[in-house]
């Protein structure tokens, strides 16, 4: 699936901008400044596909880019969402594009999953708690990907992932699988190229 083209053909500051619905979507979703650009990246193997910041509130519309040999015949779309909490914008901005994720989240008919992202140097947060209960709530599949394994020591990494999994036990939605990854080395990525090509095959 990620040998294919990957192409950015849409962005949205709005529900009303939203691109027609078409071939399933995985989007990814995370505090800001989590590594979702990054990890968008490191996936596709284009490192400037999605642009990235070290400032909070980099991406600050749903962008969507098509895998496959054209955009109609894309057989999945990624979705670059911008991140909640902290962010170098107003908060009028802000308030806009946290009510367009919402709407996206809960309206979306080929959604097929999101990747919910956590910083794997601090765990999950209070803020993350919020987008898990909507998605929760919503009965939308998802699955935590843990970011920046380059910055946590080895010795810490097993628990960081422990920790994440029990506090999913209880949530409906969650997929019980957590993934490990680092845009910077690389690790994990294949492990969440291939859950995500086991998507489309089921
Ligand atoms: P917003 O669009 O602002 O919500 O941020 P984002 O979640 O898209 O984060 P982005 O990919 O722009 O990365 C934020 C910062 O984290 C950048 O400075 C990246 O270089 C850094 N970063 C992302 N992934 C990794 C990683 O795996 N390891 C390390 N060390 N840094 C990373
Ligand atoms: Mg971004």
């Amino acid at each position: 699936l990620f040998a294919q083209e990957c192409t950015f053909f849409w962005g949205a500051a709005a529900r009303s901008q939203l691109p027609p619905e078409g071939a399933p979507e995985i989007a990814f979703a995370g505090r800001s400044n989590v590594g979702k650009s990054s990890l968008l990246n490191a996936l596709t193997g284009r490192k400037t596909l999605a642009r990235t910041s070290h400032t909070p509130g980099r991406t600050q519309e749903l962008n969507f880019f098509a895998l496959g040999p054209t955009i109609e015949s894309a057989r999945m779309r990624l979705v670059d969402m911008p991140g909640y909490g902290y962010a170098a914008a107003s908060k009028e901005k802000i308030a806009a594009w946290t009510s367009l994720c919402r709407d996206f989240l809960r309206g979306r008919v080929p959604l097929l999953r999101v990747y919910v992202l956590i910083d794997g140097r601090h765990g999950l947060k209070p803020i993350d708690s919020e987008t898990l209960d909507l998605l929760d709530q919503s009965a939308i599949s998802y699955q935590i990907v843990l970011t920046k394994r380059d910055e946590v020591k080895k010795s810490e990494q097993a628990a960081r992932i422990a920790s994440v999994k029990a506090a999913l036990a209880k949530r409906p939605a969650a997929y019980p699988d957590v993934i490990f990854t680092s845009s910077q080395s690389g690790e994990g990525i294949a492990d969440l190229r291939a859950a995500i090509a086991r998507l489309l095959a089921q």
